[in-house]
């Protein structure tokens, strides 16, 4: 046992990334010689025949784009960006001897002509934002390819830029850390991390962008390059903040606030907006690695809708196949899929699947009956991976020997989209994709893959840049497919990993989790921070995946996610079941209430979802986010809203009944006693297991609905606005509406309604306002609450 767990800890350690690299031994960019001009771009010649270009796309964002030791190139492309018809701002250049400099109406960029330094200043009050510590560097003389994890991948490449005493770092997507990433190193190669915990890196994602405040001004930095990349916010030195990859282009977007806001519909902009997922996605989830055979999914339904849980999907892990072989079912544990839709379909519960990317490696004559067609069409139509030297890439995964597809390949992400026939035609509601880091047992690391190459546009590039970007592709290829195979809905599909862009095709979950306490106050920092990087929709295992937990930590994993948009209880093969009525009655009931809660929520939760996906702002927001001028909300880790009105407290230990809790400034309610107090300080409050301290902040109106089994049973139940009057004595909200499972809401057919009112003669007048969209609702009831 000592022996394995040495050899356990030595692997950890190799498979650790070499601390922070010493990025002051690389060799700068040259100084400007010359500089060129079109209608939207600036081009630097440098003394080392490399080349700048920054280009002009909206006055808030600016691309900058270096090429060391030779022109940018032409070809230009990235599976990330959804955006590249940006209608050119105003912008004019101006020049000193020692400088360029480019001014839109909101932003300056000053490039200094030797060195070649960059700065971002605001074009109205000249102050400074962000500027370069060092030139644009690369490794011109392999100095760090000892380093690098392929030393074949490229030249290393670094962006350095000056830390500020007060500058706090957010986003970088999915990380086991805290909410701000000040002093904190991090490293990007999607990563198969079970059982990861705070500290532990990289782990599944790989979202190379970043939010910076000093003193409430704001800006954002996408690094657009998706080989192996690394973020130092202050660890290395105190002077810098750098970015780096082991190779492709030195490219990234600055994105200039001051709002935080601003900046994630700017950063929703360019790489895709969020849609809307069928409106049930945001109900209550069930799931166990795995419910088999169809006889105990209809058992689990029929305990939810006895016990008077609400339920909306139960997910099918991977034993519903037929030994792993994705796009089959078991003919003995689910001999009908169809019929077991059908009949969950009565109860208002759906069914979704789990696909992995692994295709069991099973040539013709594999022995099967019957033979696998996944298999023998993807190889005859040369879909699968390869590597360099032309052999089939053949990993591990759960079916054993496998093969991956190259996604790509346009045709077959048409394919592999295609394939999903066999579970649309058999009423399948979502797709769960897993395993895409991808995930192969022979080497968890991908050294295994170093030298597959993918398509990748004619370019025939290697793992080292097609890794980090591969679940993406799979997300894209399934979100097609749905899309193509059901015209009138909406895709529903949950994925691991991802890169930058992921948004327009999955939500996603944060992996597997332990049951433990220090795993849920984990989950906080990493869903506000998912929400800081472009992905409102996620979520995590409730109750935690690996290990064994108890009624108490299921209790208050519930007081976390009954919030967030991706409520799903699910829990590993060898875990202690953990259904909500696992633990007995007492605990049973409180979950009840939380559930219930959630539905009654729903219209607020879907309100405050369709403003993210408009305007690319989360639905779980670290309070910094709606408060950014407020310091006292930098690092709040055990906290967070809901939109911008609800504030939620859990607690996140152990047999601990009271605790502090910090309301920004403004008036808050309590949601349970609609006690005022005022904010802008700390509180200590009372919060029993069957409790969450919650707070309204005065001004809002929540929109409510008395809860249902499941998303749709009474579309026509009332609603209520429950008003909390402000210092003012008025309040304001509004409620969102469409029908909830197709794609209509994009050509306008929703209905936005906006409600305020004041006190008026010791009463309360509210009206309606205004009323957005072509969508008719319906008659329905429509109440008004006032609260305190
Ligand atoms: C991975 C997933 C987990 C799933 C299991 C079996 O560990 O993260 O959610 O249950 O694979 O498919």
């Amino acid at each position: 046992m000592k022996r394995l767990q040495i050899v356990f800890y030595l692997l950890l350690f190799v498979a650790t990334p070499a601390a922070a690299q010493d990025i002051t031994a690389l060799q700068p960019i040259g100084s400007v010689i010359s500089y060129a001009r079109t209608e939207n771009t600036i081009s630097f010649v440098c003394s080392d025949n490399s080349q700048v270009r920054l280009t002009i796309l909206a006055p808030d964002l600016i691309r900058v784009r270096a090429a060391f030791a030779k022109p940018i190139p032409a070809k230009d492309h990235s599976w990330a960006i959804a955006k590249d018809d940006w209608t050119t701002p105003r912008w004019n250049i101006s020049e000193t001897t020692g400088a360029v400099t480019v001014s839109t109406d909101e932003v300056e960029v000053v490039v200094s002509r030797s060195p070649l330094l960059i700065e971002f200043r605001d074009a109205r009050t000249h102050q400074l934002i962000n500027a370069d510590e060092r030139p644009m560097a690369h490794d011109a003389k392999g100095q760090l390819a000892g380093m690098m994890f392929d030393p074949k991948a490229g030249t290393f490449i670094a962006v350095s830029k000056k830390l500020g005493f007060d500058e706090h770092f957010y986003g970088l997507g999915e990380k086991a850390a805290r909410l701000d990433k000040r002093r904190g190193f991090f490293v990007n190669w999607n990563s198969d991390t079970p059982g990861y915990t705070e500290g532990r890196d990289p782990i599944y994602q790989t979202i190379p962008f970043y939010l910076a405040l000093q003193r409430g001004v704001a800006y954002g930095i996408f690094f657009d390059n998706s080989y192996r990349s690394y973020f130092d916010f202050g660890r290395s030195s105190q002077q810098r903040a750098w970015f780096g990859a082991e190779g492709g282009e030195l490219n990234y977007y600055f994105f200039y606030g001051p709002s935080i806001k601003k900046i994630l519909g700017r950063y929703a902009d360019l790489t895709g907006h969020m849609p809307l997922p069928p409106m049930w996605a945001l109900g209550n989830q069930q799931s166990r690695w795995s419910y088999y055979p169809d006889t105990m999914v209809e058992e689990v339904a029929r305990e939810y809708r006895q016990r008077d849980l609400p339920l909306d999907a139960i997910h099918l892990d991977i034993d519903y196949m037929r030994g792993y072989r994705v796009f089959t079912f078991d003919s003995q544990r689910f001999p009908n899929p169809k019929a077991l839709s059908d009949k969950l379909a009565g109860q208002g519960i759906k069914l979704i699947t789990i696909v992995d990317p692994g295709v069991k490696h099973e040539p013709r004559g594999g022995g099967t009956d019957p033979r696998y067609f996944v298999f023998e069409q993807g190889l005859e139509r040369n879909y699968f991976q390869h590597r360099s030297n032309g052999q089939l890439f053949v990993p591990r995964v759960w079916p054993g020997e496998s093969v991956f597809v190259d996604y790509t390949l346009p045709e077959a992400r048409r394919w592999w989209g295609d394939l999903h026939r066999v579970y649309t035609d058999n009423g399948i509601a979502g797709i769960w994709n897993d395993m895409n880091e991808p995930s192969d047992f022979v080497d968890q690391t991908g050294k295994n893959q170093l030298d597959v190459v993918s398509y990748d546009e004619g370019e025939r590039t290697t793992h080292a840049k097609n890794r980090n970007t591969f679940a993406l592709l799979m997300s894209r290829a399934t979100y097609e497919g749905l899309e193509r195979l059901r015209p009138d809905g909406r895709p529903y599909v949950i994925t691991r990993a991802g890169y930058a862009g992921i948004q327009r095709y999955a939500t996603m979950w944060i992996g597997d989790t332990n049951s433990t306490w220090d795993a849920l106050a984990l989950n906080i920092p990493m869903f506000t921070t998912l929400g800081l990087s472009g992905e409102p929709f996620v979520g995590s295992d409730v109750g935690g995946f690996i290990g064994r937990g108890n009624g108490e930590l299921l209790v208050r994993s519930y007081q976390v996610s009954f919030l967030a948009p991706f409520c799903r209880n699910h829990k590993v093969i060898d875990g202690y079941d953990q259904e909500p009525w696992r633990f007995g009655k007492y605990y049973e009931d409180i979950i009840r209430k939380f559930l219930k809660l959630r539905y009654e929520l729903l219209p607020f939760l879907y309100t405050t979802l369709e403003e993210s996906h408009r305007t690319g702002v989360p639905v779980f927001r670290p309070l910094m986010l709606n408060y950014q001028d407020d310091p006292n909300t930098y690092n709040i880790d055990d906290q967070f809203m809901i939109g911008s009105n609800l504030l939620v407290a859990p607690i996140l230990k152990p047999d601990v009944t009271r605790r502090l809790v910090y309301l920004p400034s403004g008036t808050w309610y309590d949601y349970w006693t609609n006690k005022k107090y005022a904010g802008g300080t700390m509180i200590t409050v009372d919060a029993p297991l069957e409790t969450v301290p919650m707070f309204v902040r005065g001004g809002a109106m929540i929109p409510t609905t008395t809860p249902q089994n499941y998303v749709g049973e009474r579309p026509a139940a009332p609603i209520t606005f429950n008003i909390y009057p402000d210092e003012k004595a008025t309040a304001a909200g509004n409620l969102y509406e469409d029908d909830g499972v197709s794609p209509g809401y994009k050509r306008g057919l929703f209905r936005r309604t906006t409600v305020s009112g004041r006190r008026k003669n010791g009463g309360f007048s509210t009206s309606i306002n205004s009323s957005e969209g072509q969508f008719n609702p319906g008659a329905r009831q429509l109440k008004f609450a006032v609260k305190g």
